[in-house]
């Protein structure tokens, strides 16, 4: 049954012959076409240096320029006919180039290979996801502030080991998001002012003979300086493993908060109401209302730290200097990026569409004897006992509670003089779960006023 167009080695699996395959595994296009504004950019900087440096002549470079953006128009309106078999985004440029300019299209490859050519287009395109991702992250951050601002005194629960531990406030629990969120932005931001050396020049992997300036193109592109050694530049990957790795973390962020938002929207714990925009039905159950995006956003961190854990292992013992093992890094960091961005921007607009169910968030904080702590301090504070002691007796006056299935502050003054005699009716002031979480001014608590001062802080940072 095989005829001369199926393969002669794998018989009916494979359609195409061996040639066809080579192509299959060797072509970058079908994915790299997504650089093709950054190759043309890169190349706009190298013809007009290698024009400045007489190395062509400017007529020439004129063409060049203005036959890239040709071409660049005609592949962002999507009329541009992409060929496997010209392999990646920069042959098909140039192929393309040659069609609408002619002869001096072969000029414009003088001084570089396609090494360093991938590489910056490469670290043009990450440098623009850093950009978007700290963009992004200042959004959920405002988001975020909102809602501690509206609600800096709500009191909610405080878990730890998801058990009730102390009385906080919804304001405190949002700050200590944008904690989170401002270390992943300062992780791009870093990463970002690493990354901004150009590989543009370092040619294949040694430099080239022509008197490039190196400088020019790296200043025409926005970086901060060339990178100072050929091999380097052609085979550094580290701008990708830490957008990945800044990435990871940040997905690691949202989805614990997303896990928080899953919880807390569930019927036995009410504490948030999501919008209908970012919920969604069930087929056969009227009544429920899912929290699918907040879900989602939770699940994101396993792709995108599968991305990280694949280009880690792609670059994991090659030599110097490129191998074609790094064409392997486009397509995860690609849907890394993407992913990173649209869970962030769903995470933006639950966060602000959502309503603390503020009566809910406060009969949770008052249930599970969450002022116990505050009972102990009281009884440091104002009878002398030392701590330890302090917390045996409220232990004891817990137990007397739990015993007669009541609250802490519902048990009468006799009742915890046997306990303790020498407890006064001024214990009933810290038992209450508004004066627990006012008492906590200490920098950083999350008493109201601090709750304020932090916000404030972070908007004026912002602004
Ligand atoms: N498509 C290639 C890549 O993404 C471009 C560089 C090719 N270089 C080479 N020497 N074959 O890595």
């Amino acid at each position: 049954m095989t005829d001369k167009t199926s393969n002669a080695m794998w018989g009916g699996r494979f359609a195409a012959g061996p040639d066809a395959i080579m192509e299959a595994i060797n072509a970058s296009i079908g994915y790299d076409k997504r650089l093709a504004k950054q190759d043309i950019e890169g190349s706009r900087a190298h013809a007009a240096m290698l024009a400045a440096q007489g190395i062509i002549t400017d007529n020439d470079a004129k063409a060049i320029r203005e036959g890239l953006l040709t071409v660049l128009s005609e592949i962002e309106s999507g009329e541009f006919q992409f060929s496997t078999a010209l392999e990646d985004i920069h042959m098909n440029v140039e192929a393309r180039l040659k069609e609408v300019i002619g002869e001096p299209a072969g000029r414009l490859h003088t001084g570089r290979s396609r090494n360093d050519q991938v590489a910056t287009d490469f670290k043009l395109w990450v440098r623009d996801q850093a950009d978007a991702a700290i963009e992004g992250l200042e959004a959920l951050m405002n988001a975020l502030l909102a809602q501690a601002e509206a609600g800096a005194g709500w009191v909610m629960p405080g878990f730890t080991h998801l058990q009730t531990a102390q009385p906080v406030t919804w304001g405190h629990h949002m700050m200590a998001y944008v904690e989170m969120f401002a270390r992943d932005r300062s992780r791009f931001q870093d990463a970002r002012k690493r990354m901004n050396e150009s590989p543009l020049g370092a040619a294949a992997l040694a430099g080239t003979g022509f008197p490039i300036d190196r400088h020019m193109t790296a200043q025409a592109l926005g970086f901060d300086a060339p990178a100072a050694n050929s091999l380097d530049a052609v085979s550094d990957r580290d701008f990708a493993l830490e957008f990945l790795s800044a990435a990871s973390i940040c997905a690691v962020h949202l989805s614990r908060f997303a896990e928080e938002l899953v919880i807390w929207s569930s019927a036995q714990f009410r504490f948030v109401a999501l919008s209908d925009r970012f919920s969604t039905g069930s087929s056969i159950m009227p009544q429920k209302k899912n929290p699918d995006a907040a879900e989602l956003i939770r699940a994101k961190i396993g792709r995108i730290l599968g991305a990280m854990v694949a280009l880690f292992t792609v670059m994991k013992g090659l030599p110097l200097a490129y191998s074609k093992d790094m064409q392997e890094d486009k397509e995860q960091v690609f849907d890394a990026a993407d992913n990173l961005m649209l869970a962030l921007a769903a995470m933006t607009g639950m966060v602000s569409d959502m309503t603390a169910q503020q009566d809910n968030l406060r009969a949770a904080a008052a249930s599970g004897f969450s002022t116990a702590t505050d009972l102990a301090d009281w009884l440091v504070r104002e009878l002398g006992l030392p701590f330890r002691d302090a917390h045996h007796v409220t232990g004891a006056l817990v137990a007397m509670a739990e015993a007669k299935g009541c609250d802490l502050p519902e048990l009468s003054l006799d009742d915890m003089k046997t306990v303790h005699d020498g407890i006064t009716v001024g214990v009933f002031d810290v038992l209450t779960v508004e004066n627990s979480v006012a008492s906590r001014t200490s920098y950083g608590g999350t008493a109201p006023e601090q709750v304020r001062a932090q916000v404030a802080r972070w908007k004026e940072a912002l602004a």
